[in-house]
This record gives C-alpha cells, sequence and structure tokens, in this order.
C-alpha cells in the first residue's frame, strides 16, 4: 500500500490574485459555464474561472446578458463548482450578479451576493457599475464577500450606452472612468474588470489602482486578461471582435467530427 497521499490542491484566493499584481504576476481569467470546462479550464492553468452573465448569450442564446437570473447564475455556478471539485487546477471562482439582482436595493443585493456563494459556489461575485454602487459594494464585502468591480463597457446597460461600444474615448470620460475604479478600490472591491476601453487609459488605471485590473478589449497593459471561453475556442466562426484572439477552431473541429459521425452512421460504417 502507498504510504504517499496526493497532497489537496490549493486555489488560489482572491487576496492571491491580488498579490499577482505586486509580484507582477499577469492573471489568466476565462469563463466556464458548466462542469466539463470548469475542469478543462481549471487543468489548462488558467488562475481564475469567471461564470460570466455572458451565459446569457453563448449558452442560451439570447442577444444581450439582460434575460439572465440569479437562479440561472446559480445554477451554473453550482455545476462549475461541482467540475471544480472533480479537478487538479488552482483556479478561483467568481460568479457575476446578473441584471436585477443588486440594483434595487442594497439588502438585495447583499442577500444575492450571499445566495451566490452558499448555493452557487463563488468565492467572489463580480458586479457592473461605478462609485453609484460603492455602498452596495461595501454592505456586500462587509457581509464577507469579495467583490470584482467591472466598468468600461457594462453590457446590462447596453440601452442605457446605445449598443455594446468602446468606453472612454474622449478625455472626459476617461476621466470619469478613472474616478469610478478609484471609488471602486475604495469601496472595498479586490479587483476590476475593465471592458472596451483604450489601451492608453487602460494602462493609467492599471497604474493608478493597488488592486489589478483585468481587461477585456482594454489593452496589454492590465494585471490580467479575461475571455469568455467559446470566442477564445473559435467556437463560433461568425463571431469574432477585434480584441479577441482565437487560441483554436473548435467550431470547425466540431463540425467536421459530427459530419464524420453523421455520414457513418448513415452509410453503416458506425458502429463498426
Ligand atoms: O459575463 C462575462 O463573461 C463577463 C466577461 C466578458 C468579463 O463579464
Amino acid at each position: 500500500m502507498s504510504t504517499q497521499s496526493s497532497a489537496p490542491v490549493r486555489r488560489l484566493s482572491i487576496t492571491d490574485l491580488r498579490k499577482m499584481k505586486g509580484a507582477g504576476e499577469k492573471i489568466a481569467m476565462v469563463t466556464a459555464y458548466d462542469a466539463t470546462m470548469a475542469r478543462l479550464v481549471d487543468e489548462a492553468g488558467a488562475d481564475a474561472i469567471l461564470v460570466g452573465d455572458s451565459l446569457g448569450m453563448v449558452f442560451q442564446g439570447h442577444d444581450s446578458t439582460l434575460p439572465v437570473t440569479l437562479e440561472h447564475m446559480i445554477y451554473h455556478g453550482a455545476a462549475v463548482r461541482r467540475g471544480l471539485a472533480r479537478s487538479q487546477g488552482r483556479a478561483h471562482l467568481t460568479v457575476d450578479m446578473p441584471f436585477g439582482s443588486y440594483q434595487a436595493s442594497i439588502d438585495e443585493a447583499v442577500k444575492a451576493a450571499m445566495r451566490l456563494v452558499a448555493e452557487g459556489g463563488a468565492e467572489a461575485v463580480k458586479l457592473e457599475g461605478g462609485a453609484e454602487y460603492a455602498d452596495v459594494i461595501q454592505r456586500i464585502v462587509r457581509a464577507g464577500v469579495p467583490v470584482i468591480g467591472h466598468i468600461g463597457l457594462t453590457p446590462q446597460s447596453v440601452h442605457k450606452m446605445g449598443g455594446y461600444l468602446v468606453q472612454g474615448k474622449d478625455s472626459e470620460k476617461a476621466h470619469h472612468l478613472l474616478r469610478d475604479a478609484r471609488a471602486l478600490e475604495e469601496a472595498g472591491c479586490s479587483a476590476l474588470v475593465i471592458e472596451c476601453i483604450p489601451a492608453e487609459l487602460g494602462r493609467v488605471v492599471t497604474h493608478q489602482l493597488r488592486i489589478p485590473p483585468i481587461g477585456i478589449g482594454a489593452g496589454p497593459h492590465c494585471d490580467g486578461q479575461v475571455l469568455v471561453v467559446n470566442d477564445l475556442l473559435g467556437m463560433d466562426g461568425a463571431f469574432k471582435p477585434k480584441f479577441v484572439k482565437r487560441y483554436a477552431q473548435l467550431g470547425g473541429s466540431i463540425a467536421e467530427a459530427v459530419g464524420a459521425y453523421a455520414t457513418e452512421v448513415r452509410s453503416g460504417a458506425f458502429p463498426a
């Protein structure tokens, strides 16, 4: 009988992610929405997994994130948590607070955040918005739940923004975004996602904050990067925003594999 037991994996905490900034190490974050993908992404070496409300678009097929509910996020968070329980990686797990779960009242926001932790397996929650959410963030953090802020292009405000547009382009808007970033740090956020802003603004935000900004379409200077896993894997050949890099062409591979299977079923070549 072997006397060696494999040491339990020590997963990265939100404090570890913050320390990575100080150590000059970049954070590699990627989304996942189900147990299998969570295990694959975790074992491949991601530092952080985000159960993003982007699942409304890439998983549920909506044209925005607005129809995603708290129950959906809990369901997918719990699935991802089960995947991580079977994997050998070390990724930290953040779950998005969906539209309508934190805007109406602070008490509702705190309860929603606590459900994402207790039932959805989250170690941190992420919510969209600037200084106007400082009090909400303070209360969630006071309840013991780490918060990641999200500014720049905030998809839950698509109607207010008039589309999925680059933010912070003129100097007044850039200053406003910088003020929001500082207010979120002050309110107790452990990290920030900054989405679709000019690279120079991404650099300034990153330089000015003690917490790590994680960018998506925010240039190369951020303390980390986040991509939607379906985009990174090239699942949808028709969708490629400028800031996405496809590291695989799985959409094509899936079509090829399923096509070959269908052909063989029809010809009788499978099963042999
Ligand atoms: O919902 C999501 O996946 C996100 C990332 C794109 C940052 O918020």
